[in-house]
């Protein structure tokens, strides 16, 4: 159907908003927040990781010295709490009743009579120090070692089936175990098993494993199987929750930023990584750090993105590369990225645990708003992103990308600050207060330098807050993408394990056309009807938003319109908001080109706000680029 009237566009509209059409209707509003309330992660989780210190080769007494490290050196003090026993830990699966066995040449405390082993001892020394442990397993059959480190000396061992040690087919009995009997607190599920275990592939034939027809191909989002990827890790999720009734549990998930999950970690998860491993190279940090940064309005307390575990200590990062350590931790820091230590604490150079040990830092981390850090300038050489704390103030970095210095131009509108008003800046590093500045400062980075501030200043929306200086009340619950993407803003870097022998890596992470805090989804400026906005929110139409109004403001205003980078310039939208369910205001149905519209509604005592873009008419198959411009609560 199309509308050629305003009068018969609004009579659609009507029919389109009663009850009766409602059901079944993704953009109806919830009246609710519809993720789960999770009683962990509500600040980005903490901790250490065997894997970048030891892949497989880990062993007990590397573990609890870690352990020990964390407790000794203040780290745990600061948060640093999850101890995660990643891949290697496992000896086979016992065939009499399919109970999963600890390789207990490397964890003598899990050894028990007639060859049973159990994790309890070994996480009842964590939990005794303090701390939290983790374990890793693998959503297929087989886990990623056992096609990637075929020389260890920790693979599991015995017949086809003794090998399969992961929780295909065997769900409720691993999660009964490891957090029922076993006792621990995190789980990173991996996503080798059906991934790499093609029929007739080589790693399969060469080690009698059973094939598993892949459902992610991570270089086609196309071919994969998103929901069938999803199903699964919802069915672990479940297992989560039942054995785990005080919700005291991590779950992180490792699909590498395939299947689609930016758009449903966070109903599944604690966490997602969005991109493949990272390495220790500067490139390949780039590559990990952008595949998060542009994903501000996906995270939030309970679900973070996961950009993967630090490399401080190592290659790029190690102690004669503390520029660049530095960079990867303030980086990390201010996305809101999860924090795992991926170094031999037993022994860590005092420079390398200061960098961890920065309590300063580590608050912009943790900072109880949960507001991932929103990029406010761009570029291949230097970027700003700036994220809100929960005291009004901000945190800012300013990000060297390049091998030559630069200077940068920090101004009162990146902050969201008045130009009118001294603005002062706490270096995080060293701890000094720089002279106040008013309007614009700039600095010079060293190569590869990250500089990493508190900012406090006048606020330039002085009697409220923008919409994306706040991404963790923000849940985008319908994105309005029709068909996923690859997002081609992210680093590529040269194949760390190809080389350039093929034709150079393609953009492979679903994300492109999601929503964006300060850019359109296809990180244009915003802009309607010839007016531009620098601060707004920017989504496809058939979208819906969930705004949690935790500070009750009684006010949303926003300057509503059809973007002027929309490819599909044929067809209406309308933006509607609701308040705890109910229609507060409406625009009309706006076509390209149309001005820009002020949209204003009473949310005094809302404690949820939805922000509904739908399309009106169909004349183009193409998505249509919605502006919430200047979007606030006041
Ligand atoms: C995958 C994961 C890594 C690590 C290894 C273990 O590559 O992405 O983080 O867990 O498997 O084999």
């Amino acid at each position: 159907m199309t509308f050629r009237t305003t009068a018969g566009a609004l009579a659609a509209i009507l029919l389109a908003t009663t009850p009766a059409m409602a059901n079944g209707d993704p953009l109806k509003p919830a009246g609710r927040w519809t993720l789960p309330e999770r009683k962990q992660a509500r600040t980005p989780p903490m901790g250490w990781s065997s894997w970048n210190a030891f892949r497989t080769e880990l062993d007990e007494d590397k573990v609890i010295g870690a352990a020990r490290t964390l407790v000794d050196s203040g780290l745990a003090k600061l948060g640093y709490v999850y101890v995660n026993v990643d891949d290697g830990w496992w000896l086979k699966r016992r065939q009499s009743d399919g109970r999963l066995l600890v390789r207990t040449k490397i964890f003598p405390s899990a050894a028990l009579p007639n060859t049973d082993s159990s994790f309890r001892p070994f996480t009842d020394r964590i939990h005794a120090m303090g701390l939290k442990a983790g374990l890793y397993s693998d959503i297929g059959r087989n886990a990623c070692s056992q096609a990637y480190d075929l020389h260890s000396p920790n693979l599991p061992e015995g017949t086809t089936t003794e090998r399969e040690v992961g929780l295909y087919g065997h769900v409720d009995q691993d999660i009964a175990l490891y957090f029922r009997d076993w006792n621990f607190d995190y789980l990173k599920v991996d996503a080798c098993g059906i991934n790499v275990y093609a029929p007739g592939s080589a790693v399969v034939t060469q080690n009698n494993y059973r094939p598993f027809v892949p459902l992610i191909d991570q270089t086609s989002i196309n071919q994969t199987d998103v929901p069938g990827v999803k199903a699964l890790y919802d069915d672990v999720a479940q297992a989560l929750a039942r054995y785990n009734p005080d919700g005291d549990y991590i779950l992180s998930l490792c699909t590498w930023g395939s299947a689609d999950v930016r758009r449903w970690g966070k109903q599944t998860g604690h966490m997602w990584r969005t991109s493949g491993d990272i390495t220790p190279s500067w490139s390949r940090m780039l590559h990990n750090f952008d595949s998060a940064s542009t994903r501000a309005l996906y995270a939030k307390p309970g679900a973070w993105n996961d950009p993967d575990m630090l490399f401080i200590g190592h290659g790029d990062f190690d102690e004669k590369h503390l520029t660049e350590a530095r960079s990867h931790f303030a980086l990390w820091a201010i996305i809101n990225a999860p924090l795992f230590i991926g170094y031999d604490l037993r022994n860590a150079p005092a420079s390398l645990m200061n960098i961890w040990r920065n309590a300063d830092i580590v608050a912009v981390n943790q900072d109880p708003g949960g507001h991932q850090g929103v990029i406010a300038y761009a570029s291949d050489d230097a970027q700003i992103i700036v994220k809100t704390l929960a005291n009004g103030k901000k945190a800012v970095a300013i990000f060297n990308r390049g091998m030559a210095p630069v200077e940068v131009n920090l101004t009162a509108a990146h902050l969201k600050f008045a130009v009118d008003a001294p603005i002062r800046l706490r270096n995080l590093w060293d701890h000094k207060t720089l002279a106040p500045f008013t309007g614009e400062t700039s600095f010079k980075l060293a190569p590869r330098e990250t500089l990493i501030f508190e900012a406090s200043g006048d606020r330039r929306l002085k009697d409220g807050v923008y919409l994306s200086e706040l991404p963790g009340d923000v849940n985008v619950a319908e994105d309005g993408i029709l068909v996923p993407e690859p997002d081609p803003v992210v680093h590529r870097m040269i194949g760390q394990w190809s080389g350039t022998r093929d034709t150079g890596e393609r953009p492979t992470y679903a994300g492109w056309g999601g929503a964006q805090a300060d850019a359109t989804p296809y990180d244009q400026m915003l802009a309607i009807g010839g007016r531009h906005f620098d601060t707004g929110i920017g989504i496809l139409s058939q979208s819906r938003l969930e705004v949690r109004n935790s500070g009750e403001r009684g006010r949303f205003e926003a300057i509503v319109g059809i973007d002027d980078s929309t490819r599909n310039t044929q067809d209406r939208a309308q933006f509607l908001v609701y308040g705890d369910g109910r229609l507060l205001a409406s625009s009309p149905a706006l076509a390209f080109g149309d001005a820009a519209r002020p949209l204003v509604a009473d949310t005094r005592g809302v404690k949820v706000i939805e922000l509904v873009v739908r399309t009106r008419s169909k004349k183009s198959g193409m998505p249509i680029v919605a502006t919430w411009g200047d979007a606030a609560l006041r």
